[in-house]
Parts: structure tokens; sequence; C-alpha cells
């Protein structure tokens, strides 16, 4: 007060990032909303661009990626449990003390403006004092205020300190086997992943790629990252000869291209897959079947097929199935010379023994996939995977049926979930004596760090990848 009189109270501020953010955790929240799908449609509604939508991005996955750690800091920092709205309110500025570079002042000034104008004036004000106290430590300080002590519950503690329900660290602890690791493992998991580009052979290549801006991937030989800008805008992209693909995704499908066969007539292991009949049994979306499509049309780029020539040089032709039409319509539209059809795996419409090779990518619980969905990983629930495991074996075992004697299968998933991937795998063997599993890695000669095989476990913090696993087994002859 200068001249006497009261000043008017400042008036809150609307900022479009942080109101976005604030309106997609909230839909996640409430009404188990898809964050990577709302919030670019919300960015786009409302001409948010630039700097701000990159601010309302980081907010958003940022905030809902550390809910666990975040949700037991404002636990310990509020006199009373804050109503749904406030504590997403909370979460977002949490995020913003704790992990990213805002400055404290414009973390709470902005998340305080945020709930007087979304919530009230009385909301405003518990958030103030909560977020005050949040902000007068450090994460690293936090953490060993709210999480358990690492020297008695390791798993607990690294929930709490990387954001992760503790079910999935006790799973990544299981499948990893390298308990140094499980920490960069999960900061991989709360990392953006880069985007990778896959240009299918013999419609675009991983030059077209860079000169579009791409830099070329370190394994996979159709691989290139975009490091800034949007995919959709490249013509190869657009025009379904490249798209975006995680690069163990194709890694895997690849492996299965590679093996040689045993017997069987023309295509018989030494690269020539002439007259060779390819399944793909679960295929939506797509991405698989579109570089399988694209092998068995022009052939692997490392034997040199020309891609020009006429029909089809890579000598072998697709089925890809999924058990949902619209998915099998994905299929359709990313495909350009495979049969697609809507069929259920566990019901083949197929003759048993009619494919030489089998790619099963598995309906599974995802977990190697949670840097993409932001959300996922607290929507997740360890009582699905029992049913899940019922489906996966039942699908290997018509993944095997549907295999010539010779010919081969690959098991995939992405999840490192022991149950969904080496547990599945080893019941099926055990059961069938007409099987064999191969070592996955010998096929795989370009990636180091699979684990101790014979499958090949790919991780995020080892390769940049999602956690995608492969079995490849043999039917004998
Ligand atoms: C992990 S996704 C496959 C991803 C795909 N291979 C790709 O690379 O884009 C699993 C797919 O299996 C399908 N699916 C689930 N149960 C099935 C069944 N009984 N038969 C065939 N497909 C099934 C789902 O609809 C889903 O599209």
């Amino acid at each position: 007060m200068t001249d006497g009189r009261p000043r008017k109270p400042r008036r809150p501020t609307r900022d479009p990032a942080r109101n976005a953010a604030f309106d997609v955790v909230r839909a996640v929240d409430e009404r188990d909303a898809y964050a990577n799908l709302l919030l670019p449609r919300l960015l786009r509604e409302r001409g948010i661009r630039g700097r701000d939508a990159a601010l309302a991005t980081e907010l958003t996955y940022g905030t809902l990626r550390g809910l666990g750690t975040y949700d037991a800091v404002i636990e310990v920092c509020s006199d009373r449990a804050p109503d749904p709205d406030v504590r997403d309110a909370l979460r977002l500025g949490a995020h913003q003390l704790l992990r990213m570079r805002v400055p404290p002042h414009a973390a709470v000034g902005t998340t305080v403006d945020l709930v007087r104008l979304r919530v009230g004036a009385g909301a405003a004000k518990f958030v103030n004092a909560v977020l005050r106290k949040i902000g007068s430590r450090t994460l690293d300080e936090w953490v060993p205020i709210v999480a358990p002590d690492p020297a008695d519950d390791p798993v607990g503690h690294l929930a709490v300190a990387h954001g992760h329900p503790r079910w999935i660290v006790s799973a990544f602890r299981d499948a990893l086997g390298a308990p140094d690791e499980l920490a960069d493992l999960l900061d991989a998991d709360n990392a953006r992943p880069l985007v990778t580009l896959v240009a299918r052979p013999g419609r675009s290549s991983v030059a077209e790629l860079a000169d579009a801006g791409a830099v070329p991937g370190r394994y996979s030989p159709y691989a290139a990252y975009l490091r800034e800008g949007d995919p959709g805008q490249i013509a190869a992209v657009a025009e379904t000869r490249a798209a975006v693909q995680d690069e163990a995704s194709q890694l895997v499908a690849l492996a299965l291209t590679r093996v040689p066969l045993d017997g069987g007539g023309e295509g018989d292991g030494d690269g020539d897959r002439d007259g060779e009949l390819w399944l793909d049994m679960c295929a939506g979306p797509g991405g698989k079947a579109g570089l399988l499509d694209a092998i068995a049309t022009h052939g692997d780029l490392a034997e040199a097929a020309d891609p020009a020539a006429e029909g089809f040089p890579g000598g072998a032709r697709l089925l890809a199935a999924d058990v949902q039409y619209h998915r099998a319509r994905l299929v359709w539209q990313t495909t350009r010379e495979a049969a697609v059809v809507t069929a259920d795996g566990t019901e083949p419409a197929w003759r048993p023994g009619a494919f030489d090779r089998v790619m099963l990518d598995a309906p599974c619980t995802g977990l190697g996939a949670l840097r993409r969905r932001p959300e996922a990983r607290w929507r997740r629930d360890p009582s699905g995977i029992a049913d899940l495991g019922k489906l996966q074996r039942r699908l290997l075992d018509t993944a095997v049926d549907a295999v010539r004697p010779g010919g081969v299968v690959a098991y995939v998933t992405c999840s490192p979930h022991l149950a969904e991937t080496r547990v599945v795998v080893s019941d099926v063997l055990a059961r069938r004596h007409d099987i064999e599993q191969l070592d996955a890695r010998r096929h795989l000669p370009e990636v180091a760090g699979l684990g101790d095989g014979p499958h090949a476990q790919f991780w995020p913090h080892r390769h940049g990848t999602d956690a995608m696993f492969l079995a490849l087994l043999r039917k004998r002859s």
C-alpha cells in the first residue's frame, strides 16, 4: 500500500499449457482417458503450439509418470486428503518443483492461479501452503523421508524413488536378473522415448529418412531416429512406405525372417524364401506386419534384393490376422501385398502346418512399453496376468500347429514379465515334443546384452528400445 488504499488482488492468469495439462491429468484420473490420445487433440483444438505445446507435454507426461512419488510427498505435506481435482493440481505443481527446472515461485504461483480459476479461492490457499512445503526440499531430500529404507525394502524404495508401482519393480527385478541395473531401467522408463522410424524395404530407405532429418538407427538396418519434428510430415511415413516403429519391434520381425528353415522344399535356409508362406497371427495394428510384408515382397536389404524388381523378389507371401475387425483393418491399411483376415488365432481359420514362419506377437500387459503411455503403469494390475497367460499358451499352441515341420515360430511379447515370457515358453515346450527352442540371440548378432538366452530380451536402458521379448521355436522335422 503506497497511497493508503488497499491494493487490488492480482488477477490469476490463465496459462494455456498448464490448463491443458490439468485437463488431461484430470481426464486420466476421472475417466481413464489416454493421455497420448487426448493431449495432442487438446493442443490442436486450442491452437497451442511451439514452446507452450512442449511445456504442456512435459507437464502432463512427467506428472503422470511420477504420480506415485508425488502422492507420497503430497501426503506428508498435507493435513487432510485433498479432493481429486485439487490433488491433480498438486501433482502438477509437485512435478514442476521436484523434477522440472521451473523456478519455485513460478511453479507455486501458476499452480495457485490454476486452482483459483478452476476450483476456487479456498482450495487455492490450501494448494499454496502444501506446495510451499513441497518446495522446501529437493526430490533427493524427500525420497529418504517418504520411501522405505533401501536396506529393509529395496523394491519399495525404488518404487517410490522412481515412480513405479511396487509389483512392476518386482517383476522387472526378476526378469532383469541384474539388481544393480534396476534403477537405470526405471529411469529409462521415465524418459521420453526417441521417435524411431522404420524404412520398409523396397518402399523407402534409411537414406530417404535421413534426407528428411532422421539419423540411421543403431541396430536395425531399417531404423532411423527422428530427434525432432512430426513424423507424420515425412512423405514416406504419410505414404506408409515408412512408419513409426520401435527398433526392437523391427529386430524381432527381422530375426524371424533370418532363421534358416529345415527342409520343406524351396525356402530352405539359404536366404532364398521362394514360395514361403508366412503368418502374423496377432497382427493389429500392423507394425510388424508392415515390415514382414515388405521383406516378404522385396526381400531383406542385407540380401540386396533389387527394390525396383517387379513381382515378388522377396519370394514369400504373408497372411496377417487379428481377432478384432478394426485392428485387422489397420493392418490392411499399413500393408501392400499381405492377405489380411479377421480371425481368432485360438480357433485357426488355416490348415495345420500351412506356414513356414509364424509371428505370434501375443496380447500382453505391455509392461515393456511403459515409456510410451505415461499413465499405463498405474492402470495395470497383476491380477490379469493369469488370464493373459492362459491365452498366450493357447495362442502359442496354435502357432506351433500352424507351422510345418522344419518351420519356425517367433513368440514375442512387449513385456519382460517372466509369467508372460519364459514361463509361457517353457510350459509349452514341456508339454509338446514336436518343438525345440533356438538361440534367438544368434539371429540378432548386431545386438549385445540380450541376456543369457536362448531367448532374447531387449531393455530400454541397454538398447534404447521397448523391453521386447523374443523366443524362436522350431517345429521338429
Ligand atoms: C501386441 S498386439 C500385436 C501388435 C502387432 N503385432 C504390431 O506389431 O503392431 C496383440 C494383438 O493381438 C490381438 N489378439 C488378441 N487375442 C487374439 C486372438 N485370440 N487371435 C488373434 N489376435 C488376437 C489383439 O487384438 C492385438 O491386436
